[in-house]
């Protein structure tokens, strides 16, 4: 270990304090030496993992063309190759270091190439000591607190040809200011906050993106506003667990609050990921039910249906009080869509436990489902369980739930038939220039055919066929 290094500690990224984070609105600084270093070259940015890391590389890609640099479609033509990585199960950690052994025969042809690896895997303690011990040809890792350091630390890899490592592993600040390359053109993420302080039982996003803390209402706001000017139709606000929002800053209302206001920008649609079945407020129903441009569509993760597995898994909802917060949702909020999240085989999980979640999936009738086999992640608590439940049987429950979770997205998909709903373009077709693609306010990708339609143009559709991940149909016209 070197000296100047900084590496990842479990046990510092599993603290919490009471103190309330630090906004830091000027931390953010490119050095005179540093700010041409990117002239004539090319990186390759790759990001895994979800929306919270996608908008982490639009931060990166922005830092890096901030600093000259241009980016490249394939890792060949690169100077600078960063793969902006998730920890979140097993299969996502073998990809990222999968890509990294097959990128090393790049070395060979450019010994100039930097390699960078950053986001949720650069957190962990033990990942980064794998690295160092067998891809050594790795010369930049840093963590999700260290992003706004990116200038410097770049500097000193390239400049220096040394190693260079440095992830904290605090809690975390809120870092404001920071440049930003946005990779869509109509739809926009938008951090609303960071981190997350549930700890559920399987999870490392806890230790990986330190402690819940909010961004100040007005930020959020102001750049919302500079994304309607700059043409945006589409935001989706973004947290862990959007419902905590501003618990930290003491706001008045939190999450409703906030809703409300963005709602009263009058961008055209809102989205939002992820809510918490555990504190979804009333006031947050109903300021969903009240705003047409709040789109009606709801991820609510219920990860399992049964009592005891959630208790294990440490979600603070029982079956029933789901079932309770999901009707009321469906009841309040007009034509509404609902998707989750579902682990199969979490430590000792019996087939009856099992069953309970089918029964609920069978109740509740998403619209889509995100089902994992549960995958245990050094330093959680759940990692630490004895678990009896063989990987044949955990696959075959994954086969069978996904039975039901497809046969009601088919179902739901289904009602469409014959209704004129509202899309937002994302595109015309690769093959066809009067076939585009979008999404309703519901979430389902809409394939469908017409004439003089733009990229982020709402148009009316009507539906004419429906199959289980997507709908066509025909432009009726622009509204
Ligand atoms: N903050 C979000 C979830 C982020 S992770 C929430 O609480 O809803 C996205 C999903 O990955 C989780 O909802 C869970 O279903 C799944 N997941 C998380 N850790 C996992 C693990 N160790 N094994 C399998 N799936 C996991
Ligand atoms: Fe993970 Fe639970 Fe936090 Fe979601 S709420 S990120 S599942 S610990
Ligand atoms: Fe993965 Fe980190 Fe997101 S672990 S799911 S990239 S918060």
């Amino acid at each position: 270990m070197k000296e100047n290094w900084t590496m990842p500690s479990l046990k510092e990224a599993k603290q919490r304090t009471k103190k309330q984070a630090v906004i830091e609105k000027s931390l953010f600084n490119i050095p005179s030496e540093v700010k041409d270093i990117g002239y004539g070259k090319k990186y390759y940015l790759r990001t895994y993992g979800c929306q919270a890391n996608e908008r982490d590389g639009e931060t990166i890609a922005g830092i890096l063309e901030a600093l000259h640099f241009t980016s490249c479609d394939t890792p060949e033509e690169a100077d600078l190759i960063l793969l902006n990585t998730c920890a979140i199960r097993q299969n996502a950690e073998d990809k990222v270091l999968g890509e990294l052994g097959s990128l090393k025969r790049l070395r060979k042809t450019n010994p100039d190439l930097l390699f960078g690896l950053c986001g949720c895997l650069a957190q962990e303690e033990a990942v980064v000591k794998t690295i160092l011990e067998k891809y050594p040809h790795v010369d930049l890792v840093f963590g999700t607190h260290n992003i706004h350091r990116l200038p410097h630390l770049l500097y000193q890899a390239m400049m220096s040809r040394e190693k260079t490592i440095e992830v904290f592993s605090k809690e975390g600040e809120v870092v404001e200011n920071l440049p930003v390359k946005r990779f869509g053109t109509h739809k926009a993420w938008v951090n609303i906050m960071y981190g997350c302080d549930k700890f559920c039982a399987y999870c490392i996003v806890p230790y990986t993106r330190g402690k819940e803390r909010s961004r100040q209402a007005e930020d959020i706001l102001d750049e919302i506003h500079t994304l309607i000017d700059e043409g945006f139709k589409e935001v989706t606000l973004l947290g862990q667990n959007v419902n905590s929002y501003g618990k930290d800053l003491k706001i008045e209302g939190g999450f409703a609050y906030l809703l409300e206001e963005v709602a009263k920008t009058n961008i055209p649609r809102i989205r939002f990921v992820t809510s918490h079945p555990w504190d979804f407020s009333d006031e947050m129903i109903d300021v969903i039910a009240k705003y047409e441009n709040i789109m009606p569509f709801i991820h609510l993760p219920v990860q399992s249906g049964n009592d005891e597995i959630l208790k294990i898994m440490g979600r603070r909802y029982n079956a029933k009080e789901y079932m309770t917060l999901f009707n009321k949702l469906k009841s309040k909020v007009k034509n509404a869509a609902f998707s989750t999240d579902i682990i199969v085989g979490f430590p000792n999980e019996t087939h009856e436990q099992f069953l309970d979640t089918i029964k609920l999936v069978d109740e509740c009738q998403f619209d889509n489902a995100f089902t994992f086999i549960y995958s245990p992640r050094v330093g959680t608590p759940a990692a630490a369980m004895q678990d009896n439940v063989p990987m044949e049987v955990k696959e075959e429950r994954l086969q069978i739930l996904m039975q039901h979770t497809n046969h009601w997205a088919k179902v739901k998909n289904e009602a469409y038939l014959g209704k004129v709903i509202k899309v937002l373009v994302d595109g015309p077709s690769k093959k066809n220039k009067n076939v585009f693609s979008g999404h309703s306010e519901t979430n389902k990708l809409v394939n469908f055919t017409g004439e003089n339609i733009q990229v982020g143009d709402i148009v009316d559709v009507k539906i004419t066929n429906t199959k289980s991940w997507s709908l066509d149909g025909e432009a009726i016209k622009v509204s």
